[in-house]
């Protein structure tokens, strides 16, 4: 199945939906998944220096045989790599573990106090090269973003950030929209922890379709990237069929009574 993509910088188009690999870091597994997840249709694969599996990615990508053009990459900056010299020579070494010249999207992975500004100018500079196409920020809140004016000349292309019907930020979403950031829904399904919630239950049903889905499909139409994670190969396959339904006012007004501020990863809410 063919992906929607979405300009996200000059001619550069992402996936609307991409397969997470957080956690993943079993070599057979990640091979099996990675090759699942291309069979189904997923062009689009986030990972980060800090999951460790970034070599596991290039091997993949290898084995497949698929032109570079065809598969939209990102990686994220670890904390620890923020200064200068060791943000780009982390860069190189991710560009050599994942055995590729560039990377599609590369994000600074928190807002890391002081150290955000200087690292969000050599992003700034990278982006002008060959190495990287786009560039981004992850877990921004809209204090993060409004500072990013005063020292900022490029607009970040995305923040990635959690969001799910649990935890449904419309402040954040609707500051991005207008900002022209776009929005990565990472931990869509919150982490796979709330897979008994009644209300959702009882949308499934009614639309014939999976708990999942019915999570997944609800960050689609907050116009967001969709990033889940899944090393089951059913999994993967259903995690990109969102695109086949839609939800109804009653269901729209149902699932934003679940917003609950659940945060399942690290929060940056405090973070000065
Ligand atoms: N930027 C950041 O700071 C940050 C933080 C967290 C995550 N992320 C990104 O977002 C991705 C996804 O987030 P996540 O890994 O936290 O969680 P998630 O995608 O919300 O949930 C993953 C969990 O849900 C299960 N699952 C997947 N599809 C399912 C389905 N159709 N039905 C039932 N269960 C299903 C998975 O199990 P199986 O794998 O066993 O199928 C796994 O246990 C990460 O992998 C990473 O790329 C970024």
């Amino acid at each position: 199945m063919a992906v929607p993509t979405i300009e996200i910088a000059s001619g550069v188009h992402i996936p609307q939906i991409g397969l997470g690999l957080w956690k993943v870091k079993d070599e057979t597994q990640f091979a099996e998944g990675f090759q699942s997840a291309i069979d189904a249709g997923y062009r689009h694969f986030d990972t980060a220096q800090i999951y460790g599996n970034e070599t596991m990615l290039g091997s993949a990508w290898k084995a497949s045989g698929l032109p570079r053009e065809e598969l939209f990459i990102t990686t994220k900056i670890w904390l620890k790599n923020y200064g200068q010299r060791h943000l780009q020579k982390s860069l190189e070494a991710s560009l050599k573990n994942l055995q590729t010249e560039y990377v599609d999207l590369l994000l600074l992975h928190f807002p890391v106090t002081v150290l955000r500004r200087k690292a969000w100018k050599i992003l700034e500079e990278l982006v002008q090269g060959d190495t990287v196409k786009a560039i981004g920020v992850s877990n921004y809140t809209v204090r993060h973003l409004e500072e990013m004016k005063k020292y900022a000349t490029i607009t970040p292309a995305v923040n990635q950030v959690e969001l799910h019907v649990f935890l449904q930020q419309p402040e954040l979403v609707e500051y991005c929209r207008q900002e022209g950031i776009k929005i990565e829904a990472y931990s869509p399904l919150a982490h796979g922890k709330v897979m008994d919630d009644p209300t959702i239950t009882e949308i499934a049903e009614k639309h014939g379709k999976s708990y999942a889905r019915i999570m997944l499909r609800w960050c689609i139409e907050q116009d967001a990237v969709v990033l889940a994670k899944s090393i089951t190969p059913s999994r993967i396959i259903e995690n990109l069929q969102l695109f086949d339904f839609a939800f109804d006012d009653e269901d729209k007004a149902a699932l934003q009574t679940l917003d609950r501020d659940l945060r399942t990863c690290w929060s940056p809410v405090h973070v000065p």
